[in-house]
């Protein structure tokens, strides 16, 4: 059985991602400093190492402890809002601690990686469906953390023989099929569970931030993508990295290639859960584009991959009953 590490495999995606490598035989190594994800999102079974991955000795010990294949990297910090607040952090973690990591493979001779990366590097574009070709103008520090990174890749396929795929990730969303883990950020900035909350009465209302934007309802346009599918995308590139020896840099949208408005997400969830609650209209957020929606042709060819669960109904209906089960219990 192969050894693949994943860093940030405490978090949400992360903690999907560890249920489907086991399911495909692999066994996850989680490195992870859990200032935002959680010990117990993963299963015992799977070997937990705490750490941060700016730390250049804690990262070298992991790889001579467990000889990884492969590396899945996720620890990041993910708010793109706070970014526009605190941008060295964003840099110092999101880009340095990449820097390190793939220092650390380098060191011990680990050639293969995907990496999270996200379509806020497509910033604000009068663009149809975004393609892999378009040129990266990210609108804010967090997509410019990860578009860096992109570039580190590259560097590290052409100089030093890497292998790797960068997975541009659009909106990540739902939880576990079966209901084993979920997304469990604190504090919440994502639409869905937010608005799930407001359902559930822990929050007052929702607030949409634009209503005037160039869409047809005005709200802000997003494509999103159920975890499970995610989790299958990162199984799958594996497999195509790990078999091939050849030294390659790609990158991959990760999306369904359909949009849904913030007011869309709004209505499915009141349908879904069957609770009306109030919905406040604010201003626009600095730095939020429009619409965000993936050409997903790309990860098809190259990986095989298509969503299994490509409607937002579907989306809500999982996160809904992970949150019922697991976070309205208290
Ligand atoms: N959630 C989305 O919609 C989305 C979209 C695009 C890209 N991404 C990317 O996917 C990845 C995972 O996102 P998520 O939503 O699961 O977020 P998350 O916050 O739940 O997971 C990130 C994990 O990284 C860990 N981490 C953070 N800084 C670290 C450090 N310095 N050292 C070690 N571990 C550290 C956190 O503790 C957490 O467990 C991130 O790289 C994010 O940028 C997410």
């Amino acid at each position: 059985m192969q050894n693949i590490l994943i860093t940030g495999g405490a978090g949400y995606i992360g903690s999907h991602i560890c249920i489907k490598l086991q399911e495909n035989g692999y066994q996850p190594i989680v490195f992870d400093n859990l200032s935002n994800g959680h010990r117990d999102a993963i299963s015992n079974d799977i070997p937990f190492v705490e750490g941060d991955i700016r730390d250049a000795a804690a990262l070298n010990k992991v790889f001579e402890d467990f000889r990884p294949a492969a590396v899945i990297h996720m620890a990041a910090l993910i708010e793109a809002g706070a970014s526009m607040v605190e941008p060295a952090r964003f840099y110092e973690v999101n880009t340095a601690g990449a820097l390190n990591l793939l220092e650390a493979m380098r060191r011990n001779a680990c050639k293969h990686i995907v990496f999270s990366s996200t379509a806020a590097v497509y910033g604000n574009r009068d663009a149809g469906l975004l393609s892999e070709s378009l040129e990266v103008s990210a609108e804010n520090p967090y997509g410019r953390s990860k578009a860096m990174v992109e570039t580190m890749l590259g560097d590290y396929a052409s100089i030093y023989g890497f292998h790797a795929i960068a997975l541009r990730y659009f909106n990540a969303a739902g939880a576990d099929s079966m209901g084993r883990t979920g997304e469990r950020h604190d504090p919440e900035t994502h639409l869905i569970p937010l608005v799930l909350q407001t359902a559930a009465g822990q929050r007052d209302h929702i607030k949409i931030f634009g209503t005037d934007y160039d869409t047809p309802d005005g709200t802000c346009i997003r494509d999103y993508i159920h975890v499970d599918d995610l989790a299958d995308a990162h199984v799958k590139a594996l497999g195509h990295i790990i078999s091939s020896d050849h030294a390659a840099s790609d990158i991959a949208n990760i999306g369904t290639g359909e949009g849904c408005s913030v007011k869309e997400i709004i209505e499915l969830c009141k349908e879904v859960t069957g609770q009306d609650f109030t919905v406040v209209e604010d201003s626009r957020r600095p730095g939020d584009p429009a619409k965000l929606v993936a050409n997903p042709a790309k990860a098809k060819e190259m990986l095989g991959w298509q969503p299994k669960y490509p409607s937002p109904r579907q989306i809500i209906e999982h996160a809904w009953n992970y949150y019922q089960t697991n976070l309205l219990k208290s």
